[in-house]
């Protein structure tokens, strides 16, 4: 559904809703929260009612390490709501959080952004918890728009426009052309999948058990696709799974690379198709302008290069990948506030 935006937003705030992280951006203050979308939760009772205890990167260091009677939960899995509770008290509390001083806030108008990929129903998901957390309208934007306008991209141009999004659990590509996507495909496979990989893989190589934090640690110090001028390699802790004692072992950035290459394979094969899919003469353009990368995986070594030789295209790096889709929601509210128009595929609801 195409629609005018001009005016719908007044005093408003944009959330990117991640797997990984939740980032909010505040008309006329830019980005104000930028947190892991993680909660931990205790258990009260035993009708299994849970209270929460932290939310964002206290949580996030608790993963892994509490004691009985307490979990940590990532309530989004793969771009959708797995626990729907918990994602409308995280949205609550960051909601909250955002208009701390500005009470004309406390139910603000939201825009929210989903992944092209989801269904009615995971939409209609998204939108119930936005309102349930107290906002007085939900827009839902789509991701690849948001973070094509993000990226600075002249998405509102007769010109393909290729957005490639590599995040924490979905990895989406997207060709804009007039204000609208054109062409967009996803994977429900991203940077929580490395993790789980590397996971395997020590299991497998060195019997060794490591956690979710660890997993993340090896990725950003060593983790790469190409092969790289002086290969890296760093000491990993974990449990010995044949005596259960704990071990450390030295592992090699070749050893990640070829834990995580089905992965990467996979998302290579997406983008092929996208190409497939996209009408000739915007492809032609994406061949001239070459494509934009962005979200938090898009950092891993040698992610632009490989996929620029196996595209045959230039791969642009977002200045910020971590903060394309809020940046680009940012701009959708800042923009129809100077009237300005931007056409836009938006779902609205109201309470
Ligand atoms: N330097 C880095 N190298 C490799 N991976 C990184 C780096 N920095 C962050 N990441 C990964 O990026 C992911 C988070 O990215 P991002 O915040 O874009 O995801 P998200 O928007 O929350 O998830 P999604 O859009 O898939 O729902 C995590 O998996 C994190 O481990
Ligand atoms: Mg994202």
């Amino acid at each position: 559904m195409f629609k005018f935006l001009s005016g719908l937003f007044s005093r408003d705030i944009g959330i990117d809703l991640g797997s990984a992280n939740i980032v909010v951006y505040v008309k006329g203050k830019g980005i104000t929260i930028d947190e892991p979308s993680v909660l931990a939760v205790r258990k009260v009772g035993s009708k299994g009612k849970k209270e929460v205890i932290a939310f964002g990167h206290p949580a996030k260091r608790m993963i892994g390490k509490t004691p009985l009677g307490i979990e940590t939960v990532r309530p989004l899995q793969h771009g959708v709501i797995a626990d729907f509770d918990m994602t409308e008290q995280m949205v609550g509390h960051y909601m909250s959080g955002a208009n701390q001083k500005r009470r004309l806030l406390a139910h603000p108008r939201v825009a929210i952004c989903v992944p092209a990929c989801v269904t009615e129903v995971e939409k209609r998901a998204v939108v119930d918890a936005t309102l349930g957390a107290g906002a007085r309208e939900a827009f839902v934007v789509e991701e690849p728009l948001a973070a094509a306008l993000g990226t600075g991209l002249p998405i509102n141009e007769p010109r393909g426009n290729m957005v490639v999004d590599i995040g924490g659990g979905t990895s989406e590509v997207a060709v804009l052309s007039l204000g609208g996507v054109v062409i967009s495909n996803s994977l429900r496979t991203a940077g929580d999948d490395f993790d789980n990989a590397i996971i395997a893989m020590m299991r497998q190589n060195y019997t060794l058990s490591i956690g979710d934090s660890t997993a993340e640690e090896v990725k950003f110090n060593i983790g790469s696709v190409i092969p790289l001028d002086e290969e890296l390699e760093m000491e990993v802790k974990g449990r010995d799974l044949m005596d259960g004692l704990p071990k450390v072992v030295r592992v090699s950035s070749a050893e990640v690379r070829e834990a995580i290459e089905p992965i990467i394979l996979r998302i290579e094969d997406m983008l092929r198709y996208a190409v497939e899919q996209t009408p000739p003469e915007l492809v032609k353009d994406i061949v001239d302008q070459g494509l934009v990368l962005t979200g938090g995986s898009s950092q891993l070594r040698g992610l632009s290069t490989r996929f620029s030789e196996v595209m045959n295209v230039p791969v642009h790096m977002a200045e910020q990948p971590l903060y394309s889709v809020a940046i680009g929601l940012g701009k959708l509210l800042e923009t129809v506030d100077r009237g300005d128009k931007i056409a836009v595929t938006v779902d609205h609801s109201t309470v």
